[in-house]
């Protein structure tokens, strides 16, 4: 019977997919939740939770599907989780999208959250997961007309979003029957994923898609910069590059190699099989796009290779063709960045590190170093390397069950995923010729057989978590 459906579901979207840009209808509802789960406090300590509900296609023997909103807005994250609506017919699904704490419209004290500490210690991962458990709990109490059959909530999440749907499954089983974790890299934790794994991969999806010569092209870029920032005269080649500012100090160059280091890892990231805005609007392939505009070059002057360099990158930087500069000063850093930054300096630490072996500039992993910044920035003593895997678990995921991680094997990120299989009720999705969350996206007809498969292969183990529990 699902099958038959399922068939229906994906000519259907077949038909929709031209219109690419099409917006999922949902509605915004807000809930109040603890600020603080874990501690008492004198006075009602509340604030309001985003999430977006879609009902078009549940009926009261459906389930609920709960999408767990990870870094930024969750509207954003909803429109681009297709997957969810594509099935959600198959099962009578009611959908839901909750935003996690600190991000989106979801701040515990307004434009105020980031102000300092104080504000800021209610973000964490464990505060996120109570939030999340706390909607599941009072979804599934309101939708049930009898105590003894409320819906079977399943979870997705992808990447940190990913994480914590998976963590969901692990400490509030009672609520969630199985989670689909996309591209979550739950072991990007100190010891348990060598820190140059990252850049290799991006390196290797480079080669993949763009060529040798591209990667020894772009790395030809860092050594054209650092040598031309050692004299004045040089330093002229980096009016080519249409920065804003003026490029003099050391400070400086490692601000314009980290923008450019930054958006060759988006490329990567969003190097899906049609086109997209998850970071800027970009085309199929990317990678393959700005390849191929690089290594059509021939010249050798520093100088013509940077500002052919720069045209190639245009795609991305200027896609509007109306930007004057481009700005590479991160200053006016986004509520989201912040919020992100702070996660990053108290339980989320990935060590990141580039050698000889990737296209990146070379720089080493510094815990020391690293604790120091985070301390200075946020005024945290106690940066925590150790903090999430004592709480989660880190490798030792045979405890668990009814949990799919899912992976593509182009991402950045597919070496710090689960990649094997755990035991009979977790599976690891290794998807061939994909990058970051593409199960999770709609169906496109230019998807590969693998991503089909493995959405197949979802949609079986949903249906099984969901006859178990009947
Ligand atoms: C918070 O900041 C945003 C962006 O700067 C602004 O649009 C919004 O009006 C502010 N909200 C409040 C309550 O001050
Ligand atoms: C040009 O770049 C190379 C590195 O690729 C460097 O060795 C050389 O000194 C640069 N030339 C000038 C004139 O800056
Ligand atoms: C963006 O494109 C326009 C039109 O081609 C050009 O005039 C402008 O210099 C470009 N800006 C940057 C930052 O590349
Ligand atoms: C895990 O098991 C599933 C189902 O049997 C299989 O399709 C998949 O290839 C396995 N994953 C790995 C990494 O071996």
């Amino acid at each position: 019977m699902y099958t038959d459906k399922l068939l229906l579901v994906f000519m259907f979207s077949a038909l929709n997919a031209q219109f690419s840009q099409t917006k999922y209808f949902l509605e915004t509802e807000y809930i109040e939740v603890p600020l603080n789960h874990f501690a008492p406090s004198e006075e009602p300590n509340v604030f309001k939770l985003r999430y977006l509900i879609n009902a078009e296609y549940y009926d009261e023997t459906g389930p609920i599907f709960i999408y767990i909103g990870g870094k930024g807005d969750i509207f954003v994250q909803a429109q681009n989780s297709g997957f969810m609506f594509d099935i959600a017919p198959i099962f009578n699904a009611l959908l839901i999208f909750v935003e996690h704490r600190y991000y989106g419209q979801s701040l515990p004290f307004g434009n105020d959250s980031f102000s300092s500490l104080k504000q800021l210690k209610y973000l964490s991962t464990a505060q996120a997961l109570a939030d999340f458990a706390f909607v599941s709990k009072y979804l599934k109490t309101t939708l049930s007309e009898t105590d003894d059959r409320q819906p079977t909530v399943v979870a997705y999440g992808a990447s940190y979003g990913g994480m914590l749907a998976a963590w969901l499954r692990m400490k509030y089983p009672y609520l969630v029957t199985g989670t689909i974790a996309s591209s979550a890299p739950m072991f990007d934790f100190p010891g348990l994923t060598k820190c140059d794994t990252f850049y290799e991969k991006i390196t290797q999806v480079y080669a993949e898609y763009g060529g040798e010569e591209c990667v020894e092209m772009i790395k030809r870029g860092w050594d054209v910069i650092m040598a031309s920032s050692k004299t004045k005269i040089g330093r002229r080649v980096f009016s080519e590059l249409k920065i804003c500012s003026k490029i003099e100090t050391s400070k400086d160059v490692e601000k314009l190699l980290n923008w450019l280091q930054n958006i060759h890892v988006n490329m990567a990231m969003a190097n899906y099989n049609y086109p997209t805005n998850v970071y800027t609007p970009l085309p199929a392939y990317p990678v393959k796009v700005f390849c191929d505009k690089l290594t059509s070059y021939y010249e050798i002057s520093n100088k013509s290779f940077i500002q052919h360099y720069s045209r190639a990158l245009e795609f991305y930087t200027n896609y509007t063709g109306n930007s004057l500069c481009n700005n590479i000063n991160n200053e006016n850093e986004d509520l989201t960045e912040i919020a992100w930054n702070f996660q990053t300096c108290t339980e989320l630490i990935s060590p990141r590190c580039s050698t000889e072996n990737d296209m990146f500039v070379t720089n080493p992993w510094d815990y020391e170093e690293y604790a120091q910044n985070c301390n200075a920035r946020f005024g945290v003593k106690d940066v925590r390397p150790e903090g999430a895997i004592l709480a989660y678990g880190g490798k030792d995921l045979k405890y668990y069950s009814n949990i799919i991680f899912s992976n593509g094997e182009m991402e950045p990120w597919s070496s710090a995923t689960v990649s094997d299989n755990v035991s009979d009720s977790i599976f690891s999705i290794k998807i061939p010729d994909a990058t970051n969350q593409l199960d999770l996206r709609k169906f496109d007809p230019t998807d590969n057989i693998y991503v089909a498969e493995t959405r197949k292969f979802h949609i079986h183990t949903i249906t099984q978590w969901l006859e178990n529990e009947h």
